[in-house]
Order: C-alpha cells, then structure tokens, then sequence
C-alpha cells in the first residue's frame, strides 16, 4: 500500500481509537503491558500507555514498510550519499563500527581513518590525564574548556554530564554561547597556566566559536605570553586547513568527515573533551553501546525494532493525533541536558517543510521537543502536561539503578515518582472520584461541588518509558543512538532529508549584515520599522 494510503488509514483508525480511553484499554486487557512493550538485553520500552492498539501498530509498521524504511536504512549504512541536498553520505555509524566490516564512502574504506584518529585521540587524552602533556609552564593541565556550539558542544557537554561518576581525569568546562558572559564566568574560576582550550568546529567558520576561541587566546596570551599558545590549544574539525590558520600546532588538530552530521557527531573527535574527562577505556563502551544499538536497528524485525517502533510512536501522536509536542523527561539529573541535545538532534534534523524532491510535505514532520529532568518539573511545567488544554506526549527515561549505593531512598523515591508520573496521565482523575476523595476529608456537599472540577484530571495522555540498567559509557551510548535512528525513521516516512540545516543560515546571514549597523559602522536605512526600532533603541 502507498505511504498516503496507509496514512488514510490511520487517520481513520486514530479517530475509532479517540473513542476510547487508555483507562478503557488496560482495564479491558490485563496483557497490555506485554503486548505493547519490547526489549533488547537490559533496555525496555514501553509504549502500551499510548492510544494505539494492534490494528494501530499493523498499520504503523506497514507505513514503515510502505515509507522504505528498511532501504533506507541500508542506504544509509552502506554510505549512499542520502544527505541529497549536500551531496553527502551519513555514516556516523561508521564512527562506533566494531565489526570489523569495512565501510564505503565514495568506494573508500573509512575505517582505517576513524580508527587512526580515535588512536590519536586516545593518545592525547592519556597524555593529558597522565601529565604527559604538560602545560607551557610544565605542570599537568587540571581543566579543559571546550569551545564550540550546536553539534560541537551539546553531545561533549551533555555526555559529560551524564556521565560523572566516570570521571577521573581533569575538569572539563563547556562554552558555547557568544554572549561574553558565557566564557567571561568560565574563565574567570580557572587558571590558564593549567587550562587546555580545544576549539571544536566542524567548519571552523562558526561566527560564535570563532569569536570565542579568539578571546580565550588573547587570555592565554595576555597572562602566559605569545609562546604558550602553541600549548594550550587543541583543535576538532573537518577544516583542517582553516584550524592551522588559526595557528593551532597540527599534531593537536582532530579530524573528522563531512559525512559525519555536527548534531551526530558525538562519535567523532568532537567526543574529545569527553574522552579527556572519562578515558579512551569508557569512551571505548559508549561507543560499543550505540555499535550495539547500531546492530539491532539494522537487524531486528521491524515489530522488535526499538529506534522503528519509537519512530512509528512518534508519527502516530503527531500525523494521526495531532500532538505538536513532545516532552522527553529523563528521571535522571545526570541527563538534565538530554532534551536540549534531543532538540538539536530532533528539530534540526526533522523541522522541514518540503520533501527530498522540494515539493511540500502533506503533513506535519518534527514536532517540537522540550523537557527537564524529573522530579523537577513535576515542581513546574507538569501541572500543564495533566491539567492543561494542550495535550503533550511524554518520553519519560529511568535507570533500574542508580550510582549512589548509599542514597538508595533517593533512587527509589525517583523510580516512584517516575511511575506514578505516567500513571496518572493515563489514568486521570474522573469527577465522581475527586468528589469521593473530597468528601472522604470532610468537606460539606457545597465544597465538594465547588472543588471538584479543580481536581479533576482529564487522564488518557498518552507517554512511554525508557527503562534500562544504569546510565553507564555502554547505556548512554546506546541511548544516544536509539534517538537518532529513531529521528531517522520518522524522517523517512516523511520522506525529508533529515541530514541538512539550511533553516540555521537566513537568521546566520542576517546577523552578519546587522552586525556593522549594531556597531554603528554602517546605516540601517532600508531595514524594517520593528527592526529599525530596535536597532534605534538598543544603540541610544
Ligand atoms: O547552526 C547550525 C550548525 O551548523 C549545526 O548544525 C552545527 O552543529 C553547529 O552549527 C556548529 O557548527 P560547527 O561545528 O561547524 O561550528
């Protein structure tokens, strides 16, 4: 069946199963939860808290099938140039590959060149923890600040978050915005006789990193002198003809390909600072981890397939329900930045609007991605997600265990608070039970009427739960990847390309042209009123 047929039908199928509830559905099936959740070793989905049922999910994975998905992923393994709009391939893949399986780009094994570049980068990130690699001044550096911005600082900086229990090297910092503020109160607490700068760009052009990595030499120069540059800097990108301009020392310059996209580039040399901050050991697991997620997406059956039946979740809620939005809470404060980096990877990815061959999409493609960790925003935004007009699916993460041994409470008071968070969108709260519980604590008839609608929750919001062992190097990176192959499947029943950004350049151009105007060295004549306005207002 055709991908517009299929979508036919379930438009049709969506609106026979808005006639029922989720409170309808597990009340009428005690075999729910099997049925609609899937597992691979220790990571478990479950997607049974979702309006969909079997004739759903029948016609879900025939829309993948309809779609090509199983083509185009081997498209994208085998290094077809896919990117069509840049004339790129996307093998990321091939940055974790331990099969020993050669992998082609252009009829070329790229193999040999990841793992020489991994080899050198594990070299450096010894050296640098070992105090090998010595500052200008001969002592052991005891922080790194990365600078760089979307792809070369979301996956190092939220990976290296996520991952503190492992660290055991020197600090790293992260900055990324060009707002001076930002590397002014970096900084500002380090010392640059003992700090190594890594400027990570994979164009080396990026107006912020650029402006970025400029100050911080002028620091490292200003307090160490012209001569200890040389040693204080490292650079990741794919220009590496532009980073020796820069005057950065090639043996310190970490390469990486254009077919490996910024927003998955976490692979890469982009992963230095991480690698820097856990050693090539576990950076080593992460990568084994999203290698294995590799595998089970390629392999599995599209029914088992974790990333395919994300995927098909995902196009259900937003093509078939209408659900603009959706929410990735992470019971996990280590993932706090995991939805901004599900932003990136998400919404540049999949926030297009015309298809491979330019015509317009017929429907609507990425939805907006936003969250916090729990229980935080159980203590903020949740109050909308269960009481609110707008309905928003939730992706909630959960780890069976937590780091801290000795603060078992806290690790089960998070599980709880986990469950009861997806139990209760389901479930709701009818009128007739918020009387009953108001009247239980006593209140008169008059109260309980006035009181009640306040109390009732309308339930029936679908979400899933990502549930696996302990947030390891091996279980982030397989997280990771099950995010972005999911991102792939969507985008390809879409039938977009996923793997270009032209959306970032207008705002990007625009910014260079008003940058003199800001500055006063240039008239503004011809911009727009509002713009005009405040240009007029911010100058004085
Ligand atoms: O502005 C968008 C973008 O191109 C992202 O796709 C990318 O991750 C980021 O900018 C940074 O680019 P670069 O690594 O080339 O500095």
């Amino acid at each position: 069946m055709a991908v517009s047929d299929t979508f036919e039908k379930l438009s049709a199928h969506a609106k026979a199963m808005q006639e029922t509830t989720l409170r309808d559905l597990f009340a009428g099936d005690a075999d729910r939860f099997s049925k609609l959740s899937v597992s691979s070793g220790d990571l478990l989905i479950d997607f049974s808290k979702n309006l969909i049922d079997s004739t759903a999910l029948d016609l879900l994975i025939g829309l993948a099938e309809a779609a090509g998905v199983e083509q185009r992923r081997a498209a994208m393994f085998t290094g077809e140039k896919i990117n069509s709009t840049e004339g790129r391939a996307v093998l990321h893949t091939a940055l974790r590959n331990q099969s020993g399986d050669p992998v082609l780009a252009d009829g070329q094994d790229v193999m040999p060149e990841v793992f020489e570049v991994l080899g050198a980068m594990s070299d450096f990130a010894d050296g640098i923890r070992s105090g090998e690699i010595v500052s200008s001044s001969g002592d052991p550096f005891t922080d790194v600040v990365n600078i760089g911005i979307g792809g070369s600082d979301l996956g190092p900086a939220m990976t290296t978050l996520a991952l503190a229990p492992y660290h055991d090297g020197p600090d790293v910092h992260y900055v990324s915005n060009v707002d001076g503020a930002h590397i002014a109160d970096t900084l500002a607490k380090l010392d640059p006789a003992t700090t190594l700068i890594i400027v990570a760009s994979k164009t080396f052009t990026t107006i912020e990193t650029m402006t970025n990595a400029q100050t911080a030499r002028r620091w490292i120069a200003e307090t160490l002198g012209e001569e200890a540059v040389g040693d204080h800097f490292a650079a990741v990108s794919t220009a590496l003809d532009k980073v020796s301009a820069f005057g950065i020392d090639e043996a310190r310059v970490f390469g990486f390909w254009d077919w490996v996209g910024g927003r998955y580039s976490i692979w890469s040399a982009i992963g230095l600072p991480l690698m820097i901050a856990i050693g090539p050991d576990a950076f080593a697991e992460f990568l084994e981890g999203a290698h294995a997620m590799d595998r089970h997406f390629a392999e599995a059956p599209l029914r088992e397939n974790l990333p395919v039946l994300l995927g098909l979740i995902g196009i259900w809620n937003r093509d078939c329900l209408g659900h603009a939005a959706r929410a990735v809470l992470p019971y996990d404060q280590r993932l706090s930045r995991l939805p901004a980096y599900l932003q990136q990877l998400d919404m540049e990815s999949n926030g297009k609007r015309v298809k491979l061959d330019g015509t317009p999409v017929e429907r609507e493609t990425g939805p907006l991605v936003w969250g916090e960790p729990g229980t935080n925003g159980q203590h903020a935004f949740y109050q909308l997600l269960h009481q609110g007009t707008t309905v928003i699916p939730c992706e909630f993460i959960v780890a069976r265990k937590g780091h801290e041994e000795d603060l078992a409470l806290h690790h089960e008071m998070l599980v709880a608070n986990c469950l009861a968070q997806s139990e209760a969108l389901m479930l709701g709260r009818t009128l007739d039970e918020a009387k009953a519980l108001l009247e239980k604590s006593g209140l008169g008839a008059e109260e309980v009427e006035r009181l009640a609608p306040h109390k009732v929750f309308p339930g029936n919001r679908p979400s899933l739960t990502i549930v696996h062992d302990q947030l390891t190097p091996y279980a982030l990176g397989r997280l990771i990847a099950l995010y972005e192959h999911r991102v792939f499947v969507e985008g390809v029943i879409w039938g977009i390309n996923s793997f270009d950004q032209w959306g970032v350049e207008l705002g990007k151009e625009l910014a260079t042209a008003l940058l003199p105007m800001v500055q006063g060295k240039a008239s503004p004549d011809g911009k727009d009123s509002s713009t005009l306005g405040l240009l007029t207002s911010i100058r004085g």
